[in-house]
């Protein structure tokens, strides 16, 4: 393996702030200032934790490109290295070597810190024959069970217990191979579809995964499989047809840009009602994010094969959303267009079908004036005309994009705590809507509480009793 910096010696994220830092510290925000130039779009997020799993796959070495810095690649990184594995970064690309796996078991510590590392458990169990990885718990946006994963391992055969918190999983018989099974998925999950196609690759015979999540980034991971060697067809429909194969091979992948961080571009062009291109992207992954934005008024063009230019209405008129596993509204772009039609005219109504508890940004978005009620999994928004700059606190990964989206059109200044939910999942924010004009910094050390002042004058009050 090619010299490089080892993973875990490092911190990997460009952002360069440790999450300890992170907690401590707030982005300061100026809102009112229009963005201009073009955005460089990272890989993306959920491929490359998935695909990082996937390494567990290959005897030989595999090698990354176009990983992004982010916490969560450092935990994946972390988890890996706690398996046997060696990683070696060197800018966005990732060397790894799963030769020797060392561990079937993956740390508590690490998984309750990452819920997609539970996507350990099918390669683990498809190369060793055995995985023992602790149960992931629920996260900032709902429970988040597993069922369907474990479900569909037992119908190839593993046996699965889960005790003391931990899914012990194991291949009984001597060959310790996981046999090809015809699945049928209860809702086309991701982490399911991707969890059970990693392990049929290696499984003996034929696996179909019907209702199979159809996501970009499911595709993706099929391509990442297919280069090592499995046999895999019908990724990106609902049918998932997987040979199993006796092993797998050395590769070199290039990972998808990542649509949700690109579609947070558009989104931040034209909430601040600028003129911004992003890129690198592929256009049929933002589909139904593209159709919002022209619902809404903004008109999008594509700029050559991969890069997408956002151009702002004239008005912005609201609209409403309802998110689906794809080629559906993605949950993922949810909060960030809660924060644009806050500022669009009339009433929108979001419903959040995806996650139960998805909308905890609506309260904060309201101390910036926002006129927004949670009523279940709805989101009734009545537009207002601008929204004031205060000190906010992030929930969770995406409704901290939220809120940086909402500081950008504010008037006045934003501050915003909670910022290891935001380095979990965007590679280099500031940094990259700095290049365009934001007038952004992250200030290190204690994030002041919100003080009694400042909440009262940037408060709107509630016209619908319900303050
Ligand atoms: C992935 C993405 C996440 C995205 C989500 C939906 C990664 C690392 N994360 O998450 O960013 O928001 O897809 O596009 O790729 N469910 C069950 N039982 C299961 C599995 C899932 O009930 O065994 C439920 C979940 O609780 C949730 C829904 O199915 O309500 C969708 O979850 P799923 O598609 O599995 O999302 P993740 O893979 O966790």
């Amino acid at each position: 393996m090619a010299e490089g910096t080892p993973i875990l010696h490092s911190n990997p994220s460009s952002n360069n702030h440790a999450s300890f830092e992170a907690d401590s510290s707030i982005l300061k925000i100026v809102g009112g200032h229009r963005l201009s130039g073009e955005v460089r779009v990272s890989g993306a997020k959920n491929s490359a934790l998935v695909i990082m799993a996937g390494t567990l796959l290959c005897p030989q070495d595999c090698r990354l490109r176009n990983v992004p810095s982010l916490m969560d690649v450092s935990r994946m990184s972390e988890i890996l290295a706690s398996l046997g594995v060696k990683l070696k970064r060197h800018g966005d690309t990732l060397e790894v070597d799963a030769r020797h796996i060392s561990q079937s078991k993956a740390p508590y510590e690490l998984v309750s810190q990452l819920r997609a590392s539970f996507f350990v458990i099918g390669p683990l169990l498809a190369r060793l024959g055995v995985a023992r990885v602790p149960l992931p718990g629920g996260c900032a946006i709902g429970a988040r069970p597993v069922d369907l994963h474990v479900r569909g391992l037992q119908a190839m055969g593993a046996d699965v217990q889960i005790e003391h918190g931990t899914v012990y999983a194991y291949v009984p018989g001597s060959n310790k191979r996981l046999k090809g099974a015809r699945i049928y998925l209860d809702y086309p999950s991701v982490g399911a579809t991707e969890t059970l196609m990693m392990a049929a690759t290696l499984a003996d015979g034929e696996t179909i995964l019907e209702n199979a999540a159809q996501e970009p980034e499911v595709i993706d991971l099929a391509n990442f499989c297919r280069a090592m060697g499995a046999r895999i067809r019908g990724a990106g429909t609902n049918t998932i047809i997987i040979s199993g194969v006796p092993s797998l091979h050395s590769v070199d992948y290039s990972i998808i840009p990542d649509r949700i961080e690109a579609g947070t571009f558009l989104v931040a062009g034209a909430i601040t009602r600028s003129d911004i291109t992003v890129g690198p992207v592929v256009p049929d992954h933002l589909a139904a994010v593209v159709a919002k934005l022209q619902a809404i008024g903004t008109t999008v063009v594509e700029e050559g094969l991969n890069r997408l230019r956002v151009v702002p209405g004239d008005r912005h008129i609201g609209t409403d959303i309802e998110t689906l596993p794809y080629p559906g509204f993605p949950t993922d772009m949810q909060a960030q267009f809660t924060a644009l039609l806050a500022v669009s005219e009339g009433d929108s109504i979001i419903t959040e079908t995806v996650f139960e508890n998805r909308l905890r940004h609506a309260a904060e978005l309201n101390r910036m004036g926002a006129d927004i009620r949670v009523k279940g999994n709805n989101a009734i928004i009545r537009g207002v005309p601008f929204l004031s700059g205060a000190p906010v606190n992030a929930t969770d990964l995406r409704a901290s994009a939220a809120l940086v989206l909402a500081g950008l059109a504010a008037q006045g200044t934003t501050l915003i705590s909670g910022l290891h939910h935001l380095d979990r999942g965007y590679d280099n924010l500031e940094a990259k809507l700095k290049a365009v004009g934001a007038k952004i910094d992250r200030i290190v050390g204690e994030a002041p509480a919100p003080s009694v002042d400042v909440v009262a004058t940037t408060t709107r009050p509630r016209t619908d009793g319900l303050s």
